[in-house]
């Protein structure tokens, strides 16, 4: 059985020395642990030792707790060894991985394909089957569609950026970060991207949404794991994903959106797209339908499709739960 050790702590690893059937896994960086903890059955973590690569200590603390793992601190570890290895050995074994961190960012030259639409339907998606946070950025000109589809006042980033005591609104269990370009374009650069990568630290999904080119997206664009150039079925909005794509270079595909029936498969021959969303009745309603084919490309179908089945959560219950004949 895995115990994960994360502390600097060597007096845990005296005390697991010699004990038959351990394997210990050692790690401080908060990415190593998230990854590590599928397949876990105790952790032994000091959060204050702890590096806070990518993750923040609070959002590694939030995973830990929504997860059945038993955790414990050194001290309490070393204070009774054996109680907290034999709650260990109560565990079952085997847990779905965890989605990797990924910052994926839809872009268009033009308005009006998609862009606001997608973002959100992926993110709000990824927090219903997850149920691990994710965010949306917003980088746009003039009035703020992102915070336009919340009814109400949200914060916008200027004010985020420069007031440590607001927050970001929840829609959905999803972080949004609406840009309201007029204020944020007097703030440097670094300024936002330190504000904008401890957002995406709390986060294991962070969805752009871009026009392009955009004065601001620099702040964020040495993250960003891959570009969906979204695209709808007029020639010309392809021609335009094409040239998009090309600037962005092999991080980038083509995502062909609001595709009809079989007069636009015919008009698009020979345009290379990785993947195509049809025309929904109602997008707005964010049913998920539209991230869930997003996030089937973004994770690739065997491994979001687990997602799909039963929830992260879900199965880390149902390990615990003795397996009884029907
Ligand atoms: N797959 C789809 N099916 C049907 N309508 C869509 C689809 N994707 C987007 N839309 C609609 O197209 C319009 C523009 O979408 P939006 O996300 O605001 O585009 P952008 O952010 O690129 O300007 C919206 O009214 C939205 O509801
Ligand atoms: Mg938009």
């Amino acid at each position: 059985m895995k115990v994960l050790v994360a502390t600097k702590d060597l007096a845990v690893f005296d005390a697991l020395q010699g004990i038959d059937g351990l394997e210990i896994d050692r790690a401080l960086f908060t990415g190593q642990i998230y990854d590590a903890l599928p397949g876990s059955r105790l952790v032994v973590v000091d959060f204050d030792d702890l590096v806070e690569h990518p993750y923040s200590v609070g959002m590694l603390r939030g995973v830990l707790s929504d997860s059945d793992v038993p955790f414990v601190s050194s001290e309490e570890f070393l204070a009774e060894p054996d109680s907290w290895l034999a709650e260990a050995r109560r565990m079952s074994g085997d847990a779905t991985d965890l989605p990797t961190k990924r910052t994926v960012a839809f872009v268009s030259y033009s308005g009006g394909v998609g862009k606001t639409i997608l973002a959100m339907d992926t993110a709000a998606h990824f927090v219903r089957r997850c149920k691990l946070p994710a965010c949306v950025l917003e980088f746009s000109y003039g009035e703020s569609a992102l915070a336009a589809r919340v009814d109400q006042e949200i914060p916008a980033l200027f004010e985020l950026a420069t007031q440590p005591n607001v927050e970001a609104h929840k829609w959905n269990g999803v972080t949004l970060v609406p840009m309201d370009y007029d204020n944020s374009r007097d703030l440097s650069i670094q300024l936002l991207g330190k504000y904008l990568k401890d957002i995406m630290r709390e986060h294991v999904l962070t969805v752009i949404d871009s026009h392009w080119p955009h004065a601001l997206i620099g702040a964020v664009r040495d993250e960003i794991d891959r570009w969906y150039v979204v695209g709808t079925p007029r020639p010309d909005a392809m021609d335009n994903a094409e040239k998009l794509a090309a600037e962005l270079g092999p991080k980038a595909v083509i995502l062909l959106n609001q595709k009809g029936g079989i007069g636009d498969s015919i008009a698009l021959q020979g345009i290379q797209r990785a993947l195509e969303i049809g025309v929904e009745k109602e997008p707005d309603r964010f049913t998920g339908k539209l991230g869930k084919k997003v996030l089937m490309h973004t994770y690739g179908e065997a491994t979001w499709g687990q997602f799909e089945e039963l929830t992260f959560m879900e199965k880390w219950r149902r390990r615990r739960v003795p397996k009884t004949k029907r």
